[in-house]
């Protein structure tokens, strides 16, 4: 026989008029290889249909189920209940915007997110439908590769000191998705157009060094080298608007 699990959720629905904040208990029986993403299916399957959550793959690819477990942001489904206490707390993200109990809206914020750093391919070429595809190093695949593996879940954001109390900040994924243009070859945009978005209190260098992001990733992705990487051209870029006459490398 498993455990006894107690589950204590977040309740608030703010589309019901006089509904209040609280936390609700809830009992099951862990079994071997439960996920909080199972646990929380049994608990609206079983016991109570009204609890919202979101998922859509089960599996850490779509991003959906980040909540706060135990105080952590971390992916629901791949959050096994074993590693977790016999009781412990489920809570909505921070930052993001309350659908209501542990649902929140991750994408307007990154919709927001894509079109302030413009998360597109800029470049002056014409497409030619008839053209070979462009071959591209490996190496250069790759690095592209690394930042591109964020699944928007938002853990960094909600562990984000700075994105807690300034609602314009780009965050780690923000961040990490400039660095993703930046190594880009295709992308014609120079380091001095990258500052403009980046090259400020709300990009690059609006962090202060906790680096949480880099900690609770899913993705394990190197946000704290990202950031490093993008620091350094926005530097670079920021002394050559300076200073013009100045050579920077
Ligand atoms: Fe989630 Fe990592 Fe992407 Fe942040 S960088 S949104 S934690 S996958
Ligand atoms: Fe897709 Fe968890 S359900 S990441």
């Amino acid at each position: 026989m498993g455990r006894q699990l107690t589950i204590s959720c977040f309740r608030y629905n703010p589309n019901i008029p006089g509904d209040k904040p609280r936390m609700q208990d809830y009992k099951l029986e862990e079994y071997e290889g439960m996920t909080l993403f199972v646990a929380l299916n049994e608990i609206r399957e079983k016991l109570d249909p009204t609890l919202m959550f979101d998922f859509v793959c089960r599996a850490a690819i779509c991003g959906s189920c980040a909540m706060l477990i135990n105080g952590r942001p971390r992916l629901a489904c791949k959050t096994m209940t074993r590693t977790l206490p016999s009781r412990f707390t489920v809570m909505p993200l921070p930052v993001f915007k309350l659908i209501g109990d542990l649902s929140v809206d991750t994408g307007t914020w990154f919709r927001n997110l894509q079109i302030r750093t413009e998360s597109w391919i800029h470049t002056n070429k014409k497409f030619d439908f008839n053209a070979l595809e462009v071959r591209m190093e490996n190496k250069t695949a790759e690095a592209i590769y690394e930042p591109e593996r964020c699944i928007e879940c938002g853990c960094c954001v909600a562990a984000c000191v700075t994105a807690n109390i300034r609602e314009d900040f780009l965050g780690a994924t923000g961040i990490n998705r400039v660095a993703r243009f930046i190594l880009d070859p295709r992308d014609e945009r120079s380091n001095a157009e990258y500052f403009e978005v980046v090259g400020n209190e709300d990009g690059a260098f609006g962090c202060v060094g906790i680096m949480a992001c880099a900690d609770l990733c899913p993705m394990e992705i190197p946000l704290q080298e990202n950031l490093a990487f993008v620091r350094r051209k926005m530097a670079a870029a920021g002394l050559k608007l300076q200073f013009p006459g100045v050579k920077i490398s």
